[in-house]
């Protein structure tokens, strides 16, 4: 065992204390003509110091936040939606916050989002993106980008770097942006850094978002950030918390197919179990290929047991080795998927990975954490869990290290989420993705 100790210690007495924010006024388009000349008055990030404590109770709006956010460019054009709704039979625009928007991932994921192809040809939206101080500049080129792309459902387009802002009002949180793991850094520091993150975004989203806003967290560790958020935003159900593990999901799929010499649409009811780490558990016990159970198609059982479940487990660090960076484009290809599979009826039969809440789960999986797990929907955006699943011996043995993880996981975090003193006592031998 790893051992080391957060030096912070949770007082129930402490709220966040937050840098004074300002509203950004980031970029303002002023036409002139044919082209127009961006300007930039004012940025001050609200970020929280790093090993600060924080409460688990979201605050109120700060006072000196005021919720006008940026549109930019073309956005900003006054425009009857009414108007179009009616005429174009379209639904009701809806908002969807992306953060670490000027990041690879978001680079491939908002041009996905703004064409139609995730939340349907009928469905204008508004994009509400959240950059940092340092990343602006390339967010506005983002923005410059959408512009240029003359997407007719993509109705407004808003950059900042305030999340009591970017957040205001969001359907849906895609929080993407987090810190990758720099060198020498340790496992507990990189959960606390990306946790002040995290609990930071919860307590906006819980000030500031659609109070059925769904939250999808992308950023590492996922499964104990999106545990942070969701601990930070009370009045949101924590139900809607989504950590990502579909990315676990198609690769999955993809080995299952290579293996067994058939396409990968052919895979259906593949779960990942567990943590998006090397502790992740590809379910090959349920996982069907042409609707017949994976180990009666592939009958090597030393592969599946073996070398499937570690190439999965260990894929995103092998890419990372491969491009010296993080997936990217598939990574913003499940996100497009695992959204999909909330907004469209699941399949009749089948079912998809998602890290959710753990809390009253028919498996046996401790409470109180963000566990993958198979679940449908109705396509409401809502889920529930699969029950007709088997578990058996090797599955359950499994899935008790990735519980173990997760678990050791939250009380390294335990300042972050109102738990008292955090102790980090990680197993040194699970890894979180790209530390291998
Ligand atoms: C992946 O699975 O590809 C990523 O989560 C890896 C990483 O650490 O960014």
């Amino acid at each position: 065992m790893a051992l080391s100790k957060i030096s912070t210690s949770y007082s129930p007495s402490q709220t966040l204390k937050s840098k004074p924010c300002v509203p950004f006024h980031g970029h303002e388009a002023k036409r002139t003509g044919v082209s127009f000349v961006p300007h930039r008055r004012l940025r001050i990030s609200c970020s929280v110091a790093p090993n600060q404590v924080q409460a688990p109770v979201a605050p109120a709006v700060p006072s000196d936040i005021t919720s006008n956010k940026e549109c930019y460019g073309v956005f900003c054009t006054t425009y009857d939606l009414r108007a179009d709704e009616k005429t174009k039979s379209w639904k009701s625009l809806i908002k969807i916050a992306v953060s670490g928007a000027a990041g690879m991932i978001s680079n491939h994921l908002l041009f996905k989002l703004a064409s139609g192809v995730v939340f349907g040809p009928d469905q204008p939206i508004a994009l509400q993106l959240l950059g940092s101080e340092r990343s602006l500049q390339a967010l506005e080129g983002v923005a410059m980008e959408l512009e240029d792309s003359l997407y007719p459902l993509l109705r407004e387009v808003s950059i900042g770097i305030n999340p009591y802002e970017i957040f205001q009002d969001c359907e849906w949180a895609l929080l993407i942006g987090a810190k990758p793991r720099g060198p020498g850094m340790e496992r507990a520091g990189l959960l606390d850094i990306n946790g002040q993150i995290f609990a930071e975004q919860g307590k906006a989203l819980n000030a500031v978002a659609s109070r059925n806003v769904k939250v999808i967290v992308v950023g590492n560790p996922c499964n104990t950030n999106a545990l942070i958020c969701l601990k930070n935003a009370p009045d949101i159900p924590a139900k809607n918390f989504h950590a990502l593990t579909r990315l676990d999901e198609n690769r999955a799929k993809c080995q299952l197919a290579l293996k067994a010499g058939v396409f990968y649409d052919k895979v259906s009811n593949m779960t990942i179990w567990g943590n998006h780490s090397t502790t992740q558990v590809p379910d090959f016990l349920n996982a069907k290929i042409n609707g017949i159970p994976a180990k009666e198609v592939i009958k090597d059982t030393k592969w599946l047991e073996t070398e499937f479940t570690e190439r999965i487990q260990k894929r995103g660090g092998v890419l990372i080795q491969k491009w010296g960076r993080s997936s990217a484009a598939s990574t913003a290809v499940s996100i497009a998927d695992a959204i999909r599979s909330l907004v469209t009826p699941t399949p009749e039969g089948d079912w998809f990975s998602s890290g959710v809440y753990t809390n009253g789960n028919p498996y046996g999986i401790a409470e109180d954490i963000v566990f993958s797990m198979p679940c449908r929907s109705k396509g409401d955006g809502d889920y529930e869990l699969a029950t007709d699943v088997i578990i058996d011996d090797f599955l359950r043995e499994r899935i008790k290290k990735s519980e173990a993880e997760l678990l050791a996981e939250k009380r390294c975090v335990a300042h972050l989420t109102g738990e008292g003193n955090a102790f980090c006592d990680l197993p040194e031998d699970t890894m979180l993705p790209g530390e291998q």
